[in-house]
């Protein structure tokens, strides 16, 4: 008799073992990171990884976002996902690929930087096509993530959502003078987007708020800026620092900062 519960116990033992390896990793937090191959975006998916989150990495150009698959070669838990987000059907269509998928994290951060060379002249330099681009990526773009991916986000443990905005997006605390129109007003529409959001959000249990990360020296990308490759962005901090503190006040999020503008260093509300 004690040697047939003995069996029993070694056979429920061993049974269980992959059924404990799912278990564990269906309680890992699940995020999903846009314009996750350079940047802000790449690091955020190195402190995921390294966090033990699953990650969601999207990317334009797969094959072209090396970095990233040399984090995703040696974490399992990265999946790298094409997606443009001026895109609306690959949105909706990446959005049903997830549909039974919970997102605990919807971490919109792709983003159309400012040109510096011009950003820093008046109004007659204005590049309207840029400012049009610009719109669609920086406001548009995360409104179309959101309004595709609120259910996935609806049904995760933790229910948040943060968009990565800029301070050249707050007519209080953005740089007082003429410069990067283009920017500035596709950061501040975005920042109106998070706040109206923010309605809809609370109905939902979610929690949805923009973050300024600071100024991270992430650039220049070759050409973009017109810079040498040993520019460094004045005054800028380093990226493992801007997405320790976005990781931080995205953990600490509460529903009173639902549809809020906040700080990475410390979560205090910026003033629009
Ligand atoms: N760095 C700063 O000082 C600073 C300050 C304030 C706010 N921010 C914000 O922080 C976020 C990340 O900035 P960053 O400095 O890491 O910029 P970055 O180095 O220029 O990276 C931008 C990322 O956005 C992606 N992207 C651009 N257009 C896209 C589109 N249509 N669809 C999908 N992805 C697209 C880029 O992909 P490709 O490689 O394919 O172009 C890249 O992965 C942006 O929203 C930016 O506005 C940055």
């Amino acid at each position: 008799m004690r040697t047939a519960v003995l069996v029993i116990a070694a056979l429920l033992a061993t049974a269980s073992l992959p059924a404990l390896s799912q278990a564990a990793d269906a309680v890992k937090p699940v995020v999903l990171i846009t314009g996750a191959n350079r940047g802000i975006g790449l690091e955020l998916v190195r402190q995921y990884s390294a966090l033990d989150w699953k990650i969601i990495a999207t990317v334009r150009d797969v094959p072209g976002a090396t970095d990233l698959q040399v984090l995703a070669k040696a974490d399992p838990d990265i999946t790298v996902e094409k997606l443009d987000v001026t895109d609306h059907a690959a949105v909706d269509a990446l959005a049903l690929q997830y549909k039974d998928q919970p997102i605990d994290v919807l971490l919109s951060n792709a983003g159309k930087t400012p040109r510096y060379m011009s950003a820093m002249k008046g109004v007659t330099t204005i590049d309207y096509e840029e400012a049009m681009n610009s719109y669609r990526i920086n406001a548009l773009g995360p409104a179309k993530l959101v309004a595709a991916f609120l259910p996935q986000v609806q049904k995760s443990g933790q229910k948040k959502i943060a968009v990565i905005s800029s301070k050249a997006g707050s007519f209080a605390e953005g740089p007082q003078m003429a410069m990067m129109y283009e920017y500035r007003a596709s950061k501040a529409a975005l920042n109106m987007i998070v706040h109206t959001l923010g309605y809809e959000t609370a109905k939902k249990s979610v929690i949805i708020a923009a973050i300024s990360p600071g100024s991270v020296d992430t650039k220049p990308v070759k050409g973009e800026l017109g810079y040498g490759s040993n520019f460094k962005q004045p005054g800028a901090g380093q990226p493992g620092d801007s997405v320790a503190g976005i990781i931080k006040v995205i953990a600490g999020l509460t529903p009173a900062q639902n549809g809020e503008f906040l700080d990475y260093k410390d979560g205090r509300v910026i003033p629009w």
